[in-house]
C-alpha cells in the first residue's frame, strides 16, 4: 500500500484495496468512478455497502486530487432526474466545482442531473455550430450544453430550458460565472409549454440530452426549428437488439409534423448496460 507522501501512489482502486477486500469482495468491485471537480462518485454494490467508507477512503489516497468521496445511493429519479449520493469519505461536501472546455460549473451533487461523461459529445456539437447559430438547448440543467457551446463556438445565442428550479438557479450562476450571459438565456419551464409560446420556428439547432423519454419531446423540437429547417441532436437509451428504434420515432415525428428528413449522423455514445446502449442521432429536418 502506498504511503500519504513520498510513497508511490497505487495504480488502482482494486491495488489500493489489495488486503482490505476480500478475493470475494474484490470481484465485486467497480473500480470506474465519475470524477466532478474535486469530488469522486463511485457506485458500491450491496455486496460491498460495509466497507464504503474503505473503498471511499482508498479513492482518497489513489487520487491526491479528490478531497471527497461519494457515493451513488440509488437510480436516477423523477422528472428531474436526479441521483441521491452521499459522501463516505474525506470532506463532507456535495457542490463540486468542476471544469471542462474551458468552462467553470457549480455543480450541487444530489439536487441536480449532472454528469461529466458527456464532455465529448458538447465539444463535438460545439464544433458543428456555425457563426450566428441560434441554439434550443433543451434539458439543459446546470448549462453545459450551452455554457460550452457559448465558450467553444462562433454561437448568436442558446435557450436554455430546465424545469428543476435548483438546477434553473444553478445554470444562471453557471452563466454569470463564465461570463456568457449575452449569449445563454436561461428559462425555466417545461420545454412542452415553453416551445410553442417563445421557441417556435427559431432555432437552427435543437439539442436533446434526456435519454430516457426524449421521444416525446420531439414534436417540440421540430417547432423549434426555423422555416429554413434545422438540425436536431436527439440522445436515447436503446437496446442493443434495437438500436433502429430512434429513426422509427424521429420518422413518426416528421410525420406528423409534416417535415423531410435526413440523418446527418450516428453514433454509440456509451454502453449503459449489459443490454442497454445511449446513442445519438443527428438529424435535419424542414418543413415539406
Ligand atoms: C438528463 S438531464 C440533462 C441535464 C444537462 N443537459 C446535462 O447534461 O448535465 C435532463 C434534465 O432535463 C430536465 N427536464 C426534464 N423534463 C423536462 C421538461 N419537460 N422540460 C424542461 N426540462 C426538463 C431535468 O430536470 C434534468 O435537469
Amino acid at each position: 500500500m502506498a504511503e500519504k507522501s513520498g510513497g508511490k501512489r497505487p495504480r488502482d482502486l482494486k491495488e489500493a484495496l489489495k488486503g482490505k477486500l476480500t478475493k470475494k469482495e474484490m470481484r465485486h468491485l467497480i473500480s470506474s468512478f465519475d470524477s466532478v471537480g474535486d469530488i469522486a462518485v463511485i457506485q458500491v454494490p450491496e455486496l460491498l455497502e460495509h466497507k464504503a467508507k474503505v473503498i471511499g477512503t482508498a479513492v482518497l489516497l489513489m487520487n491526491k486530487h479528490f478531497r471527497t468521496v461519494c457515493m451513488v445511493t440509488g437510480k436516477h429519479k423523477g422528472k428531474y432526474r436526479v441521483q441521491p449520493v452521499k459522501v463516505i469519505a474525506g470532506k463532507r461536501n456535495k457542490a463540486a466545482t468542476y471544469r471542462e472546455s474551458g468552462c467553470t460549473f457549480k455543480v450541487d451533487l444530489g439536487k441536480v442531473f449532472f454528469s461529466p461523461r458527456l464532455s465529448t459529445e458538447r465539444l463535438r456539437i460545439a464544433r458543428l455550430i456555425k457563426p450566428g447559430e441560434v441554439v434550443g438547448a433543451f434539458f439543459a440543467g446546470v448549462g453545459p450544453f450551452p455554457i460550452v457551446f457559448a465558450k467553444n463556438s462562433p454561437m448568436g445565442k442558446a435557450f436554455a430550458i430546465e424545469l428543476n428550479p435548483v438546477a434553473f438557479r444553478q445554470m444562471q450562476e453557471n452563466i454569470e460565472l463564465n461570463k456568457v450571459a449575452g449569449k445563454v438565456e436561461a428559462v425555466k419551464g417545461d420545454v412542452r409549454k415553453v416551445v410553442p409560446k417563445t421557441l417556435a420556428g427559431k432555432c437552427d439547432r435543437v439539442v436533446m440530452p434526456l435519454p430516457e423519454g426524449a421521444e416525446s419531446f420531439l414534436g417540440s423540437a421540430l417547432l423549434a426549428l426555423k422555416e429554413k429547417g434545422g438540425v436536431v441532436h436527439f440522445y436515447r437509451f436503446v437496446e442493443k437488439s434495437d438500436s433502429e428504434k430512434p429513426l422509427r420515432e424521429i420518422r413518426a415525428a416528421a410525420e406528423k409534423a409534416g417535415m423531410r428528413w435526413k440523418v446527418l449522423f450516428r453514433k454509440k455514445v456509451r454502453s449503459f448496460s449489459a443490454t442497454k446502449e445511449q446513442v445519438v442521432v443527428d438529424f435535419f429536418a424542414k418543413g415539406a
